[in-house]
């Protein structure tokens, strides 16, 4: 197992005079599930490029495999992917869709006729082989587009956003069987999603991005208790955030005296971490929503509008209403500028 299978070194992607891409240094180990996570420009799908070998980077290397990879074409790299859009051949059934790759590489026919099974088997496509993909349904082509990469056995397989076009059911049965797939293949995945509950359930590692760079990488359990910058924090779902002054919290709506002094220059709840019921702050219920194990309430606070969730054994407050809540040292997060 290496630490470093795929390596990039100092790489800077540009589009003509645009970076997209500065100076990314990323180390992704062999069999690893590693997902890019971050919002619509970060850069997820540029990096993906590079990977691949569709995008030349202006400076900086990467290694696949030990192997100087920089100038190899994309087709000599060893990189199976796939795309949102599935671009499976319409005409081909599932069988031949799987097999097309394989048949390009001229290999003997009973090694085709295996490798292709093997492959329908892995993703449970097995007795679809003479299905066109239209006339299966979207979890059965993604399956399918999954198959036929796998079959070609990549050193590593790219997946930008696969899921995407799933409805919700579909996407988190595909979310367990790419995971299997992995596990069982041993393939090293590298996965693009901008959907933080997707990146958190598959990710052996995240690479959070904003703006072409890496703002935090690390296990999902990682991400998810410690995440570092206020981006990190408010992509994990900390909704409250706000600046320490002494042994306040502020917001260029006002100020509230915390009952411990800070040690970060930032702080942030989630919903869940605000105490909702007790405590020495009144806020006013802006909004409230059943969420069944608990009750989602928006208060209107000195700081301006606190996301807290209450037990559901409280009794409801209506909108209007005034609510005791506090923002406990245990359940605050530090964070850097
Ligand atoms: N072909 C292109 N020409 C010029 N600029 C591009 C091109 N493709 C992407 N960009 C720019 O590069 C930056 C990164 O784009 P990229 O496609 O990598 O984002 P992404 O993280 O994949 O976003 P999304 O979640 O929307 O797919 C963006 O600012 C984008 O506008
Ligand atoms: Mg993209």
């Amino acid at each position: 197992m290496s630490d470093s299978f795929v390596q990039l070194s100092d790489v800077t992607l540009m589009y003509g005079k645009s970076t997209a891409v500065p100076e990314l240094n990323l180390s992704i180990r062999e069999g690893e599930l590693i997902c890019l996570l971050g919002p619509s420009g970060c850069g997820k799908t540029t990096t993906m490029r590079a990977i691949a070998g569709l995008l030349n980077p202006a400076s900086g290397s990467i290694h696949i495999d030990g192997r100087d990879v920089t100038r190899v074409p994309a087709n000599k790299r060893g990189i199976g992917l796939v795309f949102q859009s599935y671009a499976l051949f319409p005409h081909l059934n599932a069988f031949e869709n799987v097999a097309f790759g394989l048949r390009l590489q001229k290999l003997p026919a009973s090694e085709i006729k295996a490798r292709t099974e093997e492959g329908l088997a892995t993703v449970g496509l097995t007795g679809f082989e003479t299905r066109k993909p239209a006339e299966m349904s979207g979890g059965q082509q993604q399956r399918l587009a999954l198959a036929r990469s796998l079959v070609m056995k990549p050193k590593v397989l790219l997946l930008d956003e696969p899921l995407s076009n799933l409805d919700a059911r579909l996407r988190l049965e595909m979310r367990t069987e790419l995971q299997r797939v992995q596990k069982e293949t041993g393939v090293t995945m590298v996965f693009v999603t901008h959907d933080q509950a997707e990146a958190l359930a598959l990710a052996d590692r995240i690479v959070l991005m904003q703006s072409g760079k890496i703002e935090q990488l690390g296990t999902p359990a990682d991400l998810y208790a410690r995440p570092e910058t206020a981006f990190a924090a408010d992509f994990m779902g900390f909704e409250n955030i706000f600046r320490t002054e002494g042994g306040k919290v502020v917001t260029d709506h006002g100020a509230l005296e915390l009952g411990f002094v800070p040690q970060s220059p930032m702080l942030a709840w989630r919903p869940d971490g605000v105490t909702v019921g007790s405590g020495p702050h009144q806020g006013r219920v802006l909004a409230t929503s059943f969420a069944g194990a608990h009750r989602e309430y928006v208060l209107e606070t000195a700081l301006g509008p606190v996301k807290a969730d209450a037990d559901i054994a409280l009794p409801e407050a209506a909108i209007g209403e005034t609510l005791s809540f506090d923002l406990p040292e245990a359940t605050a997060r530090p964070l850097a500028a």
